[in-house]
């Protein structure tokens, strides 16, 4: 268990924040991974991605193509929700948050940098993500020259633990609103 009912709001942020850290940290932490929801044009729209920094401004950073059609969702809805789930503590955390996206910026520049040149190549396929192909090896094609490489960010409005516990599950909703003091609501 990562929570308790007897632990304090201010110790049930840190816990939180500091999972939510080595999640970017630890590529074996479940928080590694997050399902990134938009708002798409009919349906919502959920997927996997990967988590490359939580900062110290509380900004989470995710890493795409600048063509995908989530980017397109985020520009005509900035709103999103992230959720995370961590199996073995049984603890689920959503978020909702406001997304900026960032292409050749100092942002965007400084994580190109930090990513290997094996890494980068998965930014720079001819063919944007979700385009309609006659076999799989036309999605392989690149040209390294055109790198469509995005830095995500998502700011934070507020962030929820649900922690499950056979004695009981305890739940409590941070905001940015009210500084992030956390109040506990019924599971
Ligand atoms: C384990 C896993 C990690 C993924 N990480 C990312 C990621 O960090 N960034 C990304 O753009 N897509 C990532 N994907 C692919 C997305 O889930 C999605 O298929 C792709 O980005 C296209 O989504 P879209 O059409 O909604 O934009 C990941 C998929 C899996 C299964």
């Amino acid at each position: 268990m990562l929570l308790t009912s007897s632990d304090a709001p201010s110790e049930i942020w840190q816990t939180v924040l500091h999972e939510l850290h080595r999640g970017a940290l630890d590529p074996k932490h479940p928080f590694r991974y997050l399902t990134l929801a938009t708002a798409g044009t009919h349906f919502p729209q959920v997927r996997t991605v990967v988590l490359r920094e939580l900062t110290s401004n509380l900004d989470f950073l995710v890493y795409t193509d600048v063509r995908s059609a989530k980017v397109q969702d985020m520009l005509e809805v900035p709103r999103v929700s992230l959720l995370f789930y961590h199996p073995k503590k049984q603890v689920q955390v959503r978020v909702k948050a406001l997304a900026t996206i960032h292409v050749d910026d100092d942002l965007a520049q400084l994580h190109w940098k930090k990513i290997s040149e094996k890494r980068q190549s998965e930014y720079t396929s001819k063919l944007a993500p979700g385009t309609r192909i006659e076999n799989p090896d036309l999605g392989w094609e690149t040209d390294i020259k055109n790198a469509h490489f995005s830095v995500l960010k998502f700011s934070p409005l507020s962030i929820e633990v649900l922690q499950l516990a056979k004695d009981g599950h305890l739940r409590m909703q941070f905001e940015l609103a009210s500084r992030w003091q956390g109040n506990w609501m019924a599971p």
